[in-house]
């Protein structure tokens, strides 16, 4: 062992509930960014209008996978009300609007043969009313809508798919990247990898959790590294934008401090989070328990070959340094306890030896979102001493409930949640460069289709054109962004 998952730096350090309400009164660092976030499928609708392709999401919405059979064919509509959007955007007083790219928009058969002239105008659009008013565009490349074409030829799995994204990449670097210093090629790599490919509940639905589901996180660091590397290449003294990838984690909290829980803490952290951040912000390979965990199972089970693929020599050296900072999508916190009785955890996959307890915590909308504000702080000192302090972007954090314009409790998640941030910042020497709410407005949330609302604005999915209303969180989110705190 290199000893990497067996350490516990000053993350674990037991200093539970500490200052209160002292960093209510202290503001965040000049020139901190605020921002809101979305995504193409999640908002958009026109799914099939100036020519727009399929994509894997259209399809499953289609074959009623989704709650209520609902569909993001119309959303928001923000294909028509982008405008809207962004006075919205502006009127929240924040400097930064994380949005994707509907690949599928772009290119509808997913090769840049295909590039269609209208998703470049759109685009253009958006980034031009962003730029009218003075807000950063934050450009995700792939919020989870891979182009149908391309799942027909096995999507992540196929490894040609490094070609095509990395194709993709360049096709919206050449368009657009003269106005979006902020690129992120992937939104949670785990969760394309695992609810796509794993446990197959998101679209493509595919269920190979294991060894499937290893290649296709595998196809997506190489996909993302490709991109980083083009970037780099060919846009960079152009342009001086700046690529990452963001990871979703959920807090991982030992139940005891006995060594046992922790390193079972730990270990659900790297197989859920070290899995793509080693690669990527670490020593350029898979965290070491990975590569053991996998390769004595893979043994047992009789393989030649483990099945958690390999990188070569060249592509860790590639690997190493692929990013200019750390996206992190961070919602909730798990407690974990070392599994003494040797069950499995099927949700977990080959992370095998610990169990999920059941915490008390504040609930919400959504069954996986529990209230945990210092969860937040913990994970961002996991990242600072895991990875040499990288510059963070929170690329999400929010919380969901029915919809309701008096949400309260949005904006006590959204206090609590950036004062644990801001100890983070003040007292931890986290490197956190911005954060972006979600949501924006309410949106289609995937599976569980219109059901669960994360919006600091209201939609009326009823009304024919989506009215749009700010909910009483939009003026505590104003006053955060413009006040840099809590005044
Ligand atoms: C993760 C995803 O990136 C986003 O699309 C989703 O709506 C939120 N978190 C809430 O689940």
């Amino acid at each position: 062992h290199n000893g990497q998952e067996f350490d516990y730096p000053p993350s674990f350090i037991p200093d539970v509930i500490l200052e209160k309400d002292e960093f209510l009164n202290a503001t965040f660092p000049p020139g901190f960014h605020w921002g809101v976030a979305t995504a193409a499928y999640q908002i958009e609708g026109a799914w099939n209008e100036s020519g727009k392709g399929e994509s894997i999401w259209d399809k499953f919405a289609h074959d009623s996978r989704l709650a209520n059979r609902d569909t993001g064919d119309v959303a928001c509509d923000s294909y028509h009300k982008y405008q809207e959007d962004v006075r919205m955007v502006k009127s929240l007083g924040v400097s930064h609007y994380r949005f994707s790219i509907a690949w599928s928009r772009l290119l509808p058969d997913g090769r840049s043969s295909s590039l269609n002239a209208a998703a470049v105008r759109y685009y253009n659009d958006l980034i031009n009313e962003l730029h009218a008013n003075a807000i950063t565009p934050m450009v995700t490349l792939y919020h989870w809508d891979l182009p149908q074409a391309l799942q027909e030829i096995g999507g992540w799995e196929n490894d040609t798919i490094i070609d095509y994204f990395n194709d993709y990449a360049k096709t919206c670097f050449e368009h657009f990247g003269d106005r979006v210093p902020l690129w992120i090629t992937f939104n949670e790599a785990f969760v394309v990898s695992w609810l796509g490919y794993g446990i197959g509940v998101f679209a493509p639905g595919v269920s190979k959790p294991g060894d499937g589901v290893y290649r296709v996180a595998h196809n997506i660091i190489r996909s993302h590294v490709k991109a980083y590397r083009t970037y780099d290449k060919t846009y960079r003294s152009r342009y001086h934008g700046k690529v990452g990838i963001t990871l979703d984690c959920d807090w991982k909290e030992p139940i005891t401090t006995e060594a046992m829980d922790r390193y079972a803490a730990e270990r659900a952290l790297q197989f859920k989070l070290g899995w793509f951040a080693n690669p990527i912000y670490g020593n350029g390979d898979y965290p070491a328990v990975m590569r053991s965990t996998l390769d004595r199972k893979s043994q047992q089970e009789g393989r030649t070959e483990s099945r958690l693929p390999r990188f070569t020599e060249e592509e860790k050296r590639m690997n190493r340094g692929a990013n200019d900072f750390f996206g992190l999508n961070h919602y909730t916190t798990q407690y974990v306890r070392h599994n003494r009785d040797d069950r499995r955890s099927h949700y977990e996959g080959d992370q095998d030896l610990y169990t999920k307890v059941d915490d008390c915590w504040p609930g919400s909308r959504s069954d996986w979102l529990k209230v945990n504000p210092w969860g937040l702080r913990r994970l961002l000192r996991w990242v600072r001493d895991r990875y040499g302090n990288p510059p963070i972007y929170v690329t999400e954090n929010g919380i969901s409930d029915d919809g309701s314009l008096d949400d309260q409790n949005r904006i006590d998640f959204y206090r609590a949640y950036t004062n644990e941030m801001l100890k983070a910042i003040l007292r931890d020497g986290c490197n956190v460069k911005g954060y972006m709410a979600w949501s924006l407005m309410d949106n289609l949330e995937w599976t569980s289709g219109y059901t669960q609302k994360f919006g600091i604005y209201q939609v009326d999915f009823n009304s024919p054109n989506r009215t749009r209303t700010p909910k009483k969180s939009a003026a505590f989110f104003r006053r955060l962004a413009t006040t840099n705190g809590y005044n």
